[in-house]
């Protein structure tokens, strides 16, 4: 398996784990969802890492490490480079706050700014679908995420 592989895995599965676990211990509070919780703002930076490190492993084997923000292939949204680059831009905005000045700086907001992740989620569903269109493995989750969402905020309410 190519190493750029291994590390949009590792970011996929991890991603999978921050979006779900918040849902699921509001839902069934479970004490181990709620020990996972404790730990989400460090799987979030390894997440954004593996991501980051899986793109940069792919363009330079292609060499084009140089030209990505110039060639418009890794900007188009018909393709699933796009959607991957647009996941990419996303997952900057929680990947830079998550830290302790970030939450500081943004008080309230800070939330909304991690909710960000969302879209970081979505978009990365799609790039993945539209590789191989195994939607399983891409927009299942997704999906199952948006029911559990809704579950937990009727529950909340
Ligand atoms: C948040 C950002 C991203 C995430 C989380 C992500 C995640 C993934 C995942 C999970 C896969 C499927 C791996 C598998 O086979 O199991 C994948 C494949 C791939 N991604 Fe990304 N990706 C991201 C952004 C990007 C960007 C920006 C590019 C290119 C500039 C890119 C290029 C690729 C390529 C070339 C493949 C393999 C396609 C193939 O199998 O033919 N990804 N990505």
């Amino acid at each position: 398996m190519d190493i750029h592989i291994l590390f949009a895995k590792i970011s996929w599965i991890l991603l999978i784990i921050i979006l779900f676990v918040r849902p699921l211990a509001d839902i069934f509070r479970w004490k181990f969802l709620f020990k996972i919780l404790r730990f989400r703002k460090k799987l979030g930076i390894i997440c954004g890492i593996s991501a980051i490190l899986h793109v940069i492993v792919y363009l330079y084997g292609i060499n084009s490490l140089s030209s990505y923000f110039s060639n418009s292939i890794f900007w188009k949204l018909d393709n699933f480079l796009g959607w991957g680059s647009l996941a990419l831009i996303m997952m900057l905005f929680p990947l830079l706050t998550s830290n302790i000045f970030s939450q500081r700086f943004f008080k309230r907001k800070w939330k909304s700014v991690q909710r960000v992740t969302y879209l970081t989620f979505i978009f990365t569903g799609i790039h993945i679908f539209l590789i191989a269109g195994n939607w399983f493995y891409s927009l299942l989750p997704v999906l199952l995420w948006l029911i559990l969402w809704i579950w937990a905020w009727k529950i909340k309410r």
